[in-house]
């Protein structure tokens, strides 16, 4: 995420990782012919037309104008909304309410969970993959470090919400959703090249360098980039820490 907001440019160019891995996501969901689906935080919309090609009537949202129009260039004959997350206002529409890689990036965790619930009938299911408690441990801690340091000694407010569990499963609950399923688990990531790490934190973290002098934000990458090099830089290149909830949810 830059200043500027997604940037679909970028994520599509190097960061397809995401969907693909967001497959496993969606056959867990296992979409059924004529299904009502939301796919909440779409993106480009690349899942939003693999639960389409299993023969469901999906309905991608984003709240981002950039990713929202990728998607609708991307798949003309799918239908896609500019919307919030933390601000749906659908009631009893949907069997099933999708989501990969999007939670994380919402402080506000109960306004989407109550929004969800309300937006499911009856017996519809929740079913949802982020980062989880643990996530990017060694890249977050990096990056608050080394930011911190351009910033006068404190790092900027974290953006992310990484749950366990249990906090995530009490919160479900919360809102009438049963869960069947709650899976907490480490996937090491492969980023694309010799610049993939560079290129995930453009995207992904570029707000820990906002707001600082010119020429600093090159700066204070170039040194993190080195930082980082002998953690998480391997045989095979750049990896990123992830570790994933995956939750499934049924409204009573
Ligand atoms: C890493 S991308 C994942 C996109 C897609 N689900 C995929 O698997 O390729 C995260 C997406 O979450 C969206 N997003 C972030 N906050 C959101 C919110 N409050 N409401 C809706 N979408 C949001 C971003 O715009 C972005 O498209």
């Amino acid at each position: 995420m830059k200043s500027k907001g997604w940037d679909a440019e970028l994520y599509e160019a190097r960061h397809g990782f995401v969907w693909r891995f967001g497959e496993g996501v969606v056959e867990f969901l296992n979409p059924q012919p004529d299904e009502r689906i939301l796919d909440l935080g779409c993106g480009t919309g690349q899942l939003a037309a693999k639960i389409a090609a299993a023969g469901a009537n999906v309905l991608g949202l984003d709240a981002s104008p950039d990713m929202i129009g990728q998607a609708r260039q991307n798949f003309p004959k799918l239908r896609f909304v500019l919307a919030d997350a933390a601000k749906l206002e659908y009631e009893n529409e949907f069997d099933a309410v999708f989501s990969n890689a999007v939670l994380h990036w919402i402080l506000d965790r109960a306004a989407v969970v109550g929004g969800v619930a309300r937006a499911l009938k009856p017996g519809g299911r929740f079913v949802a993959e982020f980062g989880g408690k643990g996530n990017i441990r060694i890249l977050e801690s990096t990056i608050e470090r080394v930011s911190a340091k351009y910033h006068g000694g404190q790092a900027p407010a974290k953006r992310t919400y990484y749950p366990s569990v249990g906090e995530y499963a009490a919160l479900l609950e919360q809102h009438g959703l049963e869960v069947r399923s709650g899976q907490l688990f480490d996937r090491r990531t492969p980023l694309e090249g010799e610049d993939g790490m560079a290129d995930w934190v453009r995207q992904f973290k570029w707000y820990y360098f906002e707001g600082l002098r010119p020429g600093q934000p090159e700066e204070a990458l170039n040194e993190l980039i080195e930082e980082l090099r002998p953690k998480l830089y391997g045989p095979n290149g750049w990896f990123a820490d992830y570790r994933r909830l995956r939750v499934w949810a049924v409204k009573l």
